[in-house]
């Protein structure tokens, strides 16, 4: 049967892939361009990873994703500019004032998007920016900058890459609640403020059986503030070991994220995030838990993929 990406780019739409830079070689490179026209580096583009020490930067393993997707053809999603999570040591236990905290942050975007200006197409500006009540998430930035951090790091990527797409990307705002609210705020604060953003990112980490009902109309909701919506890092987790009904739901859940995509125009496409159970990082975060992705962990496809092919390939 076709490619992933070929049924994909049928329907409008690209399907991409978390990918690794130690998976550029043998069959998971082989798979990752077969299927895939999109990527976004699982780690390597951020902080800790490109400035382990203060000023010196290291892109050597983005870089090498960032050249692998150019010869498959594939687009670029940068992940991530400004986060709570990866900094590197120096920052985060560095003695600094707001304003040099400030200055450090708008520094790194600035830098990070003039070092990829041309190559990739699409950045997670800021990720993950609430908590799951819906407050701002007491990372270092709000912290010590307040909520202005976001629309500096929006202004500060824009300036370095006029052509880049600038989104906000977060996990548990696919469905009704406070999280979804408090980022349904701020995207339409955004737009109305003129901070150049242009769509916000759905990562969809989910546990088997649970893809909120009102994924489609949340999607569609964010889409007619006149902003862009993708799916940005789907999986669904199980307890492991699989069996043929846990597969058999894993498949329909698949299936769903894809139709809620499919079904809002403004979607631009779905990246899973990781497409092997071999390399995926759900087993090491949840205990007893994997068998998340679209194959397993020999390459070979699960019910998911043929369930994604399938949603592709009907209209
Ligand atoms: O590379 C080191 C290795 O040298 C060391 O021996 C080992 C010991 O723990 O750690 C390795 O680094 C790990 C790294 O993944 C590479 O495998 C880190 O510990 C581990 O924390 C890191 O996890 C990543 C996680 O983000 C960190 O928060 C996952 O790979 C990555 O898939 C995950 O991705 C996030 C997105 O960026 C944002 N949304 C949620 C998503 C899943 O958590």
């Amino acid at each position: 049967t076709a490619p992933l990406r070929d049924l994909a780019a049928a329907r409008g739409i690209r399907i991409g892939t978390a990918l690794a830079a130690d998976h550029l070689t043998g069959t998971p490179a082989a798979v990752a361009a077969r299927e895939f026209d999109a990527v976004t580096p699982e780690n390597e583009m951020k902080w800790e990873r490109v400035e382990p020490e203060r000023g010196h930067y290291d892109w050597a393993a983005a870089d090498a994703v960032v050249a692998f997707a150019q010869a498959h053809g594939m687009q670029v999603r940068g992940h991530n500019l400004v986060w709570h999570s990866q900094l590197p040591q120096w920052l985060t236990t560095g003695d600094f004032t707001a304003g040099e905290l400030r200055a450090l942050m708008l520094r790194h975007v600035t830098d990070e998007v003039t070092h990829f200006r041309g190559r990739v197409a699409a950045w997670d500006v800021v990720n993950e920016p609430f908590a799951d009540d819906g407050t701002h998430r007491a990372g270092l930035w709000y912290r010590q900058l307040g909520v202005s951090y976001i629309a500096d790091a929006f202004t500060a990527a824009h300036a370095a890459d006029p052509a880049a797409k600038l989104w906000l990307n977060d996990y548990t705002i696919e469905g009704p609640g406070p999280k979804s609210e408090a980022m349904y705020a701020l995207a339409k604060a955004l737009k109305q403020q003129g901070v150049p953003i242009d769509g916000v990112g759905f990562q969809a980490h989910f546990a088997l059986g649970r893809v909120p009902a009102g994924f489609r109309a949340t999607m569609q909701r964010f889409a007619d503030l006149g902003l862009d919506v993708a799916v940005t890092e789907l999986d669904v987790r199980m307890p492991t070991p699989p069996d043929g009904d846990s597969l058999r739901q894993q498949a329909a859940d698949y299936d769903a994220v894809l139709r809620a995509c499919l079904g809002v125009t403004r979607c631009r496409g779905l990246t899973v995030w990781g497409f092997s159970d071999a390399t995926s990082w759900v087993p090491g975060a949840f205990p007893g838990q994997g068998a998340a992705t679209p194959y397993d962990a020999h390459y070979r496809p699960k019910p998911a993929y043929r369930a994604m092919a399938a949603a592709l390939a009907t209209r």
